[in-house]
């Protein structure tokens, strides 16, 4: 079939995927439900920080249920992981409730501010001011972690905030050794953090990048935690630290009010469901792009025997149906509070039928076949963990607080290093993000809007194996969790999962990023012919995953690899 007549196809199937509207608002009842009366009766953790992982075991041993301990264990990594996520950031988080049977996303992620001004982000001459977008206030939104905490303990949590937040509080308050990755993250960014003195306080004491096996201590993050486990959510945005943070962000030239920090709100969403040869994958819906971008490439590819292909040609399948999956991203996707999104269209089986048959059999379609766009290599940063409880309560939460340290600021006397989750944002249009993204006027930021995410925390049932999946990785989250679902239905264990080597493609650039070792030569060269450019590159990862095997009632926890820090642990 000529490729033209492949876009009536296209055409075809967009249209009949057109119809309907797309309700995000409600959590909706699970459908597994011979799950209902099972139970693991143990828990499995996995997450970026051994410290992090034992802390949400402390929180269960308490009383705590997996939503508990999921405070634990992202608050303990706000002190232990800073450069990945934390209070001054924001997180996104796929749940299981056993109780009741259903699946709930817990949307905690950051807002601009009222007074943004996308000018802020131009230089005088008009192009993109790279600085204002990625390093101090300007650079940040308002952060939802904190609120996102208290909602998880308040709603569906067993014991108060003065428990599931200790662990941190202790770890700020006592110290602990940072590991070679915050070691590494605070040398590659020390000239950031000396612009102001708060940054520089906290990342360098006395003036030094801390030494490896030195203890480390944060007592405004402890102070500014205490507060928030005392007042809940007021506790963080009003009053004391409110103020302190609205001070330290107007003298660096910020523009966030009391107001934008009162009125910040924890958002419920439907999740997004896929099905998928058996496997129901339960996972994020906008402002992720993550869900939606998931469930189109196995849209597409369930139209394919994928188990009689040999890895080339499965290799092909799957980068083509993610190069069609990110050009919509780019096109489409913003926050559902603000922009309107053919969500039905996107997710329909319809679409993915025409998008399949644009796939030629053994060539690869050049991206600028598809609109012409230019972006450059993703980053390596956020941070993921997985819960599964002895109640079988289940939690897949990514949190950031976007590139390495985010924004590098550190407001004065709160130890809370803010996000620069504003370039998330479509901040000038066409021109690429730190990962390489492009966004259109869907993902403009305007006040009170919601920045487009990649972070794709999920849950996949299987009919006989659950799997609670997520990984940090910019762009790549989403072809990481991708192949890492994929795995998974194939049969592999936790450890295979986030052992599996990988790689991506974002329909701009037009080059697959692959890990090395991930394909032989004979693979690579095949590739190659069929006009794919490959890239090595590093880092890739930090997947956690912990599975729960229903056939034999048991967990399997395991921490991604490619960095030694992470644990997996079942007890
Ligand atoms: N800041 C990375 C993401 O949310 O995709």
């Amino acid at each position: 079939m000529k490729l033209a007549l492949r876009w009536h196809v296209l055409l075809i199937g967009f249209l009949l995927g057109m119809s309907g509207a797309y309700a995000a608002d409600n959590p909706t009842p699970s459908l597994h439900a011979e799950q209902l009366a099972q139970r693991p009766g143990r828990a499995g953790i996995a997450s970026a920080n051994a410290l992090a992982t034992e802390a949400g075991f402390e929180v269960l041993a308490k009383g705590g249920n997996a939503f508990d301990a999921a405070v634990a264990v992202a608050s303990t990594l706000s002190v232990v992981e800073p450069e990945s996520s934390g209070i001054g950031g924001g997180f996104m988080a796929t749940l299981h409730i056993a109780s009741s049977n259903r699946d709930v996303f817990v949307d905690a992620r950051e807002t601009a501010a009222a007074a943004v001004n996308a000018k802020d982000y131009l230089n005088p001459d008009g192009t993109p001011n790279r600085d204002a977008a990625l390093k101090g206030p300007l650079s940040a939104g308002i952060p939802g972690e904190p609120a996102g905490l208290a909602w998880l303990s308040k709603h569906y949590g067993k014991v108060p905030l003065t428990v599931s937040l200790a662990p941190a509080i202790r770890t700020a308050r006592d110290g602990f050794k940072p590991d070679g990755r915050l070691i590494g993250s605070i040398q590659d960014e020390q000239k950031n953090l000396e612009r102001w003195p708060a940054s520089a306080a906290k990342y360098l004491p006395d003036g030094k990048v801390p030494a490896a096996g030195e203890i480390w201590r944060d007592p405004e993050q402890a102070h500014t935690l205490e507060l928030l486990a005392q007042y809940g959510d007021s506790g963080f945005y009003s009053g004391e630290t409110a103020q302190k943070l609205i001070d330290a962000v107007h003298a660096a030239g910020g523009n966030w009010t009391l107001k934008d920090l009162s009125s910040y709100r924890v958002k419920e969403r439907m999740p997004i469901t896929v099905d998928y040869h058996g496997y129901k994958i339960i996972t994020a819906p906008p402002p992720s792009s993550g869900g939606v971008a998931i469930a189109e490439i196995l849209n597409i590819l369930s139209g394919f025997d994928m188990s009689k292909l040999d890895q080339v040609h499965r290799t092909h399948l799957v980068i083509e149906s993610m190069r069609r999956a990110f050009r919509d991203h780019n096109d489409y996707l913003g926050d559902p509070d603000f922009v309107k999104m053919p969500l039905d269209m996107l997710l329909s089986p319809y679409y993915a039928d025409g998008l399949r048959q644009t796939i030629l059999p053994d060539k690869a379609t050049p991206s600028s076949m598809l609109a012409p766009t230019n972006g450059q290599d993703p980053g390596m940063h956020t941070t993921h963990f997985s819960i599964i409880d002895a109640d079988g309560n289940m939690v897949a939460i990514t949190s950031t607080v976007n590139y390495v340290l985010g924004s590098t600021f550190v407001a004065k006397g709160t130890g809370v290093l803010l996000n620069d989750e504003m370039d998330d944002f479509a901040l000038v249009p066409n021109k690429p993000n730190v990962y390489g993204l492009l966004g259109s006027k869907a993902n403009a930021p305007e006040p009170g809007k919601r920045m487009l995410s990649s972070m794709s925390p999920s849950i996949v049932i299987g009919p006989d194996r659950t799997a609670v999946i997520g990984s940090p990785g910019g762009s790549t989250i989403i072809t990481q969790v991708l192949e890492g679902i994929l795995a998974f239905i194939d049969g592999g264990d936790a450890h295979q999962m986030v052992a599996h080597k990988r790689f991506h493609h974002q329909y701009m650039p037009d080059a697959v990023m692959v890990e090395p070792g991930a394909f032989d030569a004979p693979t690579s060269e095949a590739l190659t012919r069929m006009g794919y450019t490959l890239k090595e590159r590093e880092p890739w990862g930090f997947m956690n995953v912990v599975i729960w095997d229903r056939r034999t009632n048991k967990l399997d926890a395991a921490s991604d690899p490619r960095r030694p820090d992470g644990l997996g642990k079942v007890q």
